[in-house]
């Protein structure tokens, strides 16, 4: 167990009632070790993942900025301390009225992917630079992000064009391999995209300054459908990065500095969710077949969003031993989508669960804060809670309902509960 592993669970076992922890600790650990994976590389943490005010300005600490993608979030990287030079509008996707927000807020730098965009920016964000986001196919991520965003290596080049005499500066090119991206293959698609683009753009006479390796970079901490480790080749990867900036750097015609937009690699392993049991049950389903299910108070609308396509590793601390028994995990809500990996096999949790037993949700904080609803079915976003190392030195979190309202909302089993069980019996 790492010194980080043992400062969330600390943090875990201290929790009586439900919430999501982060030990700061562990992601500037994290961050620290991808500059040593990727020297010289600019980090820019994508806000998205986890928009804490504490986790946004201990990356800033560190040197780090911000991939934004909206006003608000230009707004909050600010307000945590995050230099305006070091924040760019990363989101292809803006209005105008948005556009100009950030151009207020002092932010000149801007991802496009059309002439349409670029026009827009030209107008509200008179002079400021642009990176254009080369689309990738998304194979190989969990989540692929291959339709909505980005253009062909062609499309780029117009863009670009189009950027130059609207009078903004063509500055890069990015791209993003798709999120929890396990494959070292597709970053060196990526490359090859790269520097296609880049040798087009250096025979238009457009020089740039940066490629933008977007996001992508896995959790280590995820379990496949069967409970086994994911185990991304982190390795392979890195060094697939480190050949691809050579041969970017090598394209002649620019001079590129390399940034890269972590999200889920920095913050997943290193927040868990503190839930508990609400009921572990066996009935026989409409064929007849028995099966046990374990519904849990938190689920895909208060705080796993991402359950369906991703297993947490699961700690039951206070049952350290005893009989395990199959059982398909679940969400507390009347959403039958609230079911942790659907038509995946049952998970192995301990027969004697009762009501109120804490669950620990492990290498859940990622995307856990941004997706959570604002009550469905009376089930409020958790709080967070932000914890510092070994010590365990709290700051505060500052999130809906910290410290406040019941653990179930408004609805249904107003007036919260205890969870059972000492916490910290076991790990
Ligand atoms: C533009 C951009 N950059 C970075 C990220 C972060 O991705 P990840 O969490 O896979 O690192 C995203 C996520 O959707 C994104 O849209």
């Amino acid at each position: 167990m790492t010194h980080h592993e043992a400062a969330l669970l600390a943090a875990l076992a201290d929790a009586d009632e439900d919430r999501i922890v982060f030990d700061l600790a562990g992601i500037e650990a994290r961050h620290d070790s991808l500059l040593r994976e990727l020297p010289g590389v600019a980090v820019r943490f994508a806000m998205k993942a986890c928009p804490l005010d504490e986790v946004v300005a201990c990356l800033a600490e560190r040197g780090a900025g911000a991939d934004a993608a909206s006003p608000n979030e230009i707004a909050q990287a600010i307000a945590a301390g995050v230099p305006v030079q070091r924040i760019h509008y990363g989101n292809p996707v803006k209005s105008d009225r948005s556009i100009a927000q950030a151009h207020r807020l002092g932010v000149r730098d801007f991802a496009t992917d059309s002439r349409e965009d670029v026009a827009a920016i030209a107008r509200h964000a008179p002079g400021s630079r642009v990176f254009c986001r080369l689309a990738t196919d998304g194979a190989g991520a969990l989540w692929g992000l291959s339709e909505k965003f980005g253009c062909s290596a062609a499309d780029a080049v117009r863009v670009l064009r189009a950027a130059r005499q609207a009078g903004l500066t063509p500055s890069g090119l990015s791209v993003h391999v798709g999120s929890q991206q396990m494959t070292h293959e597709a970053w060196q698609r990526a490359f090859d995209l790269l520097t296609e683009a880049l040798e087009a753009l250096a025979g238009q006479g457009i020089a740039l300054d940066h490629v933008n390796l977007g996001g992508g970079l896995p959790a280590l901490g995820y379990l496949d459908g069967h409970g086994r480790p994911l185990d991304p080749p982190i390795d392979k990867i890195f060094a697939v990065i480190r050949e691809g900036m050579e041969r970017c750097a090598r394209v002649p015609g620019h001079r590129l500095r390399f940034v890269i937009e972590p999200g889920r690699h920095l913050v997943a392993d290193h927040g868990a969710v503190r839930a508990h049991v609400a009921r572990l049950t066996t009935r026989r389903d409409a064929g007849g077949r028995p099966m046990r299910w374990l519904y849990l108070s938190c689920g895909k609308f208060n705080g796993l969003y991402e359950m369906d396509d991703v297993r947490y590793p699961l700690v039951f601390p206070t049952h350290p031993d005893g009989p395990r028994v199959p059982a398909v995990v679940a969400g507390p809500t009347c959403d039958s989508a609230d079911t942790h990996t659907p038509g995946r096999p049952p998970v192995l949790v301990p027969e004697a669960l009762a009501s109120g037993d804490p669950v620990w949700v492990m290498s859940s904080g990622a995307y856990a804060v941004s997706y959570m609803s604002q009550g469905f079915n009376g089930f409020a976003p958790l709080p967070h809670r932000c914890v510092r190392g070994a010590g365990g030195s709290r700051r505060e979190g500052a999130g809906p309902g910290e410290g406040g309202g019941p653990g179930e909302g408004g609805g249904y089993g107003a007036g919260g509960f205890r969870a059972g069980g000492s916490p910290g019996e076991a790990g």
